[in-house]
């Protein structure tokens, strides 16, 4: 073994999940290593979303087994995983609308850390400290994504790009070792998500963590990826560099070539 390369961070094998008669993944195969950025593309229904249930315990696996950081936590409930080091965002953003930017990720940490709000109301003053701390960390996500002044905002206030951003700081905030993204650049513009590409690079380049992307938007997924795994049917199709999965015939004949057809009826 080469002593330089990086060390598995996350691993799965024989990953599979049914629900009733669909089968949604079957026969998975990850490996993640440190600080590295994964591209996970494929159809509609592919298996993607499923695959990140099954790695963050949001959802057991039917068959497989998952390792994290050495471990093997196949079943593991979601809160454990999250401890451990796992964070991630939905296909679907999930904030508190009423709530502030920093509440919404200040509540990211709670869940973490077990802090609920009868432990804020009774506070004792290392309790009062630690809150402090838990602004400040949330303060200081929000300020690597790029929104660190709008912090006192009502977050249904924000642009829906900007929302997003605001998961992501609620997942760094976490200090996770790897970051599961599920469609990150949704609904956002070019600019924002020539600005999302910027931040998974820092996000790996910078602070190292390892992340898995989910995106349907092909020019970032080659532009920030390394690796790219695609997924059809809920079957692993291809998986290799970028420009060996974009001259892939069997890619492009699932994937690729109908999202070219798509992005040409829109230029058109
Ligand atoms: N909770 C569930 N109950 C029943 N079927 C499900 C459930 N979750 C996913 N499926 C099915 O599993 C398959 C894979 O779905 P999944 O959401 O993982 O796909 P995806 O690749 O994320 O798709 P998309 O790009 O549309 O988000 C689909 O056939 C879907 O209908
Ligand atoms: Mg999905």
């Amino acid at each position: 073994m080469n002593a330089s390369e990086p060390r598995t961070i996350l691993e799965a094998r024989g990953l599979g999940r049914r629900f009733g008669g669909v089968v949604a993944l079957e026969d998975y195969a990850l490996t993640l290593r440190e600080g590295e950025l994964l591209g996970l593309i494929g159809p509609n229904g592919a298996g993607k979303t499923t695959a990140f249930n099954l790695l963050s315990g949001v959802l057991r696996p039917s068959t497989g087994r998952i390792r994290f950081a050495g471990r093997d936590v196949t079943g593991w409930p979601t809160h454990r995983i999250a401890r451990l080091g796992i964070a991630r965002t939905f296909q679907n953003v999930r904030l508190f609308g009423d709530l502030s930017v920093l509440d919404n990720v200040m509540a990211g940490l709670h869940a973490r850390w077990g802090a609920g709000l009868v432990a804020t109301a009774l506070a004792t003053p290392g309790q009062r400290r630690r809150e402090g701390e838990i602004a400040r960390r949330a303060q200081a996500a929000l300020d690597f994504v790029g929104l660190g002044a709008l912090a006192g905002r009502r977050a249904s206030d924000l642009a829906y790009g900007q929302q997003r951003l605001v998961e992501i700081a609620r997942a760094i905030a976490t200090e996770p070792v790897v970051l599961l993204l599920d469609e990150p650049a949704a609904g956002m513009n070019p600019s924002e998500t020539d600005a999302l590409a910027d931040l998974l690079r820092r996000l790996h380049g910078d602070l190292g963590v390892a992340l898995v992307v989910v995106e349907h938007d092909m020019r970032l997924v080659m532009g920030v990826c390394g690796r790219i795994q695609v997924l059809e049917g809920g079957r692993l199709l291809a998986e290799g560099r970028p420009e060996e999965i974009q001259r892939n015939p069997a890619v492009i004949a699932a994937y690729l070539g109908s999202r070219r057809g798509a992005e040409h009826a829109h230029a058109g």
